[in-house]
């Protein structure tokens, strides 16, 4: 069966605010690497090659980061939605590029540890219209739910207030099809989109076949600030040593990347820990958990279970930074001029722990 890969990479980043004020959530790094790129590699690692991407206000710089996507040896097309109006309104907006094949539709913002291509493989060999992914969370109210009853979806609902199980939609679905027609036949929900949840729902009283599938290894869903700091920690956790960059004078524990035209200097680093292209790093203690993303420098300071986004500076702090997520371009540096004061410039929503 040839199927296609539908990415959903729309939308606006309100939850990650102020991080991605002005840019998309699904370029966010994890271990340095974009969010989204995890699924383009997923989807290609399960042979899907055809690969479909929704795309809102972000779109530019989408597309400037994922190009024709020639690089994972896929072929990209960008879709654009008008609004994001919802994840079944985005299926809606891709009817044509999905024409009459099957597919797998991805959330951008979703992680899965462990890929996709054994589930490809039961969807195409077991033929249901639709195959879901569900694992059991602690808050299934901030997720779609279902209800399964001897090894049946029973009901789904999105958001429940109340809900029936602690089973959670996973942002991966597959559906042949039949979908296109329940897309098209429900109505927005009470937030005023089209759910994806609600149009398998109308499969399933249309007597479709929705099979479910329970997720065992691990599933983040990145678009909220902890859920990041999360899952950068999950793929650290299975990072490999790989040294590229310049070390001197220093100690480095456990397993540790430093990427091309790094300079480490005077520093101890305990991983797992990745330092991106061209950052600089001099008299520091780099922590377990933290990645550093490209083109930053960090002197005299200690860090551990962080994560520093691109062209950022951090210098001479007196306390140690944990738990903490810093934009691009941020500058935390150490001022010397008087009045002693502290001084910020701190976007909405910011949050700043001192001690
Ligand atoms: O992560 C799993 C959850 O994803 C499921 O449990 C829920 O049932 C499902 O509705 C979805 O909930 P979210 O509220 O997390 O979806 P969100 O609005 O964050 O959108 C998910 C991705 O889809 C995100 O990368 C943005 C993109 N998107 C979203 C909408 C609403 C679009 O491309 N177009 C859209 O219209």
């Amino acid at each position: 069966m040839n199927l296609k890969g539908l990415i959903l990479s729309g939308g606006t980043g309100s939850r990650l605010r102020p991080i991605t004020h002005t840019s998309a959530k699904q370029l966010v790094p994890v271990a340095n690497k974009p969010v989204l790129f995890y699924g383009i590699e997923s989807l290609r690692d399960a042979g899907i090659t055809d690969i479909g991407i929704i795309v809102g206000d972000t779109a530019a710089e989408i597309e400037a980061a994922v190009g024709d996507g020639s690089r994972w040896g896929v072929k990209i097309t960008y879709i654009p939605q008008e609004a994001p109006l919802g994840l079944a309104h985005a299926v809606i907006t891709a009817e044509d590029y999905l024409g009459d094949s099957s597919f797998v539709m991805y959330l951008g913002d979703n992680l899965l540890r462990d890929g996709i291509s054994d589930l490809v493989e039961k969807f195409v060999k077991n033929g249901p219209d639709a195959l879901i992914l569900l694992q059991e969370v602690p808050n299934p109210e901030a997720y779609g739910v279902a209800e399964v009853k001897d090894g049946q979806v029973v009901q789904l609902v999105e958001k429940p207030t109340e809900p029936k199980s602690n089973l959670a939609l996973v942002g991966i679905y597959m559906f042949t099809p039949a979908i296109h027609e329940c897309t098209n036949a429900i109505k927005p929900s009470s937030r005023g989109e089209l759910e994806i949840t609600d149009a398998i729902q109308c499969l399933i009283d249309r007597g479709k076949r929705v099979e479910p599938h329970v997720v065992n290894g691990w599933w983040k869903d990145t678009g909220k600030l902890e859920d990041m700091l999360e899952a950068n920690r999950l793929i650290l956790d299975a990072l490999d040593t790989d040294i590229r960059g310049d070390v001197e004078d220093s100690e480095i524990h456990g397993r540790v990347v430093i990427e091309d035209g790094a300079k480490v200097s005077g520093c101890t680093i305990r991983g797992p820990v990745i330092i991106g292209e061209r950052t600089v790093v001099h008299d520091c203690y780099i922590g377990p958990y933290t990645s550093v993303y490209s083109d930053c420098e960090i002197r005299n300071s200690e860090i551990e279970h962080s994560i520093i986004l691109e062209q950022s500076q951090v210098l001479d702090l007196r306390g140690r930074m944990e738990g903490s997520l810093i934009g691009k371009n941020v500058r935390i540096v150490r001022l010397d001029q008087k009045p002693k004061a502290y001084r910020f410039m701190v976007g909405d929503n910011s949050w700043i722990g001192i001690v």
